[in-house]
């Protein structure tokens, strides 16, 4: 049977991957996009959805109380109400959560149990609804050199934004636990891939190294990420709405661990070659700069949970990944263009001018 799917969050990076990814996977279902659009959210993300009969955007705040109860009960542009809830729209970027925290608190808790409260008022008792509510390693807080984190790993987060994504990922547990709502969580890795606003590590390399600017690491460069291509998280959290257990939650992540300064030389050496540079060594232009506050030094995800209980497995290695994403970033300038101009280019002057080490 046809369904009708809302995603918070769908202009984003991860949500609007998700989106196309969906309606490929599944053309016959409705996708609702409910949206704030801060600066990480685009419409340009999702351009060629425009004209699709399948999918509708709202814009709008997810701590609109209001708003979420008249979508779920039916007062959008399908006049159905959602069977489903994907839950990506947060505020996601560390640094920002370190210079000030009040709308990671906002958004990422408050909006969380705004939706939480609509399902419990329009969903108790209703078997054939489900929730996934997107989270991140990073709730599980920082790892030595070795060991993996499981499902069962303490909650210990470090930065604000882990903070308030595990705060919001204790309110689902709890309205599960209390009210018996149907909600499952996801704690995937590092994504990357194309869309990704280049503040984050990769893109915001990428289009550095593109215009000649300095390449910021921070500390030593020593910190691990496990990096998953956004596809793969994308059909996990399908994997997990279709087949995951009610109540659970589910680890995701790609066995591919890198320390920050591998990542960035081996971005500077294909695109080194692919720009054609004569003699010019992108390498040149790394920067170590003064560490992250609090930096978590390893993220490294155990999948087992979903790859054994759903068979879900990342299709790409990094490799394929990564030529892949370098190659939509420079097939897309325009569009990096766009979004790191304006309000953006104030904020990086402000924040990520940082001091050499
Ligand atoms: P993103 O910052 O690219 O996108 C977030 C989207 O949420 C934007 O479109 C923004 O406009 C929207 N939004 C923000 N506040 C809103 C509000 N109050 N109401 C409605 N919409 C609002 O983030 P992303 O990287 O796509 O991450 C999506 C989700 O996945 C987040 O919950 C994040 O915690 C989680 N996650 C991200 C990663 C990663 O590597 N990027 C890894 C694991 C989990
Ligand atoms: P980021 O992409 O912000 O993701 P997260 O903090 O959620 O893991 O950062 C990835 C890693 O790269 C993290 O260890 C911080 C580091 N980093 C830099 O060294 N320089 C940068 O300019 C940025 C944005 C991140």
């Amino acid at each position: 049977m046809n369904k009708t799917i809302l995603v918070t969050g769908g202009a984003g990076f991860i949500g609007s991957n998700f989106i196309k990814n969906y309606l490929q996977n599944n053309p016959h279902h409705q996708v609702i996009n409910l949206d704030k659009l801060t600066y990480a959210g685009n419409l340009a993300n999702l351009t060629e959805l425009e004209a699709n009969p399948q999918y509708t955007f709202i814009k709008g705040d997810i701590c609109d109380r209001d708003l979420i109860e008249n979508i779920l009960s039916a007062k959008n542009a399908y006049n159905a109400p959602p069977d489903y809830i994907i839950h990506f729209a947060a505020e996601s970027h560390v640094d920002r959560s370190i210079h000030d925290s009040s709308e990671f608190i906002q958004t990422n808790i408050i909006g969380t149990q705004v939706i939480l409260d609509a399902v419990r008022k329009l969903w108790t008792g209703d078997k054939n609804k489900r929730m996934v509510h997107v989270s991140t390693d990073e709730v599980y807080g920082s790892l030595p050199a070795e060991g993996l984190f499981s499902e069962n790993s303490l909650i210990k987060p470090n930065s604000p934004y882990s903070a308030s994504k595990a705060s919001s990922d204790l309110l689902v547990r709890a309205y599960f636990k209390t009210y018996g709502l149907p909600l499952i969580t996801t704690r995937c890795s590092n994504n990357y891939g194309p869309y990704q606003f280049p503040e984050k590590l990769i893109p915001l390399i990428i289009n550095n190294i593109i215009k000649r600017k300095k390449l910021p690491v921070y500390g030593q460069g020593s910190n691990v990420r496990d990096w998953l291509y956004v596809t793969d998280h994308c059909n996990a959290i399908e994997a997990v709405l279709n087949k995951g257990i009610i109540g659970e939650v589910y680890n995701i992540g790609g066995n591919n661990e890198w320390k920050n300064i591998d990542i960035v030389k081996r971005i500077c050496s294909i695109l080194d070659k692919k720009l054609g540079q004569s003699g010019f060594k992108s390498e040149s232009l790394i920067e170590y700069v003064s560490d992250r506050l609090g930096h978590d030094l390893r993220y490294a995800i155990d999948a087992s949970k979903i790859k054994e209980q759903l068979g879900w497995k990342p299709q790409y290695v990094f490799e394929d990944g990564i030529e892949k994403t370098i190659d939509w970033y420079l097939d897309n300038m325009d569009w990096l263009d766009d979004v790191t101009s304006g309000e953006y280019q104030a904020y990086y002057q402000k924040h990520y001018t940082k001091n050499k080490t």
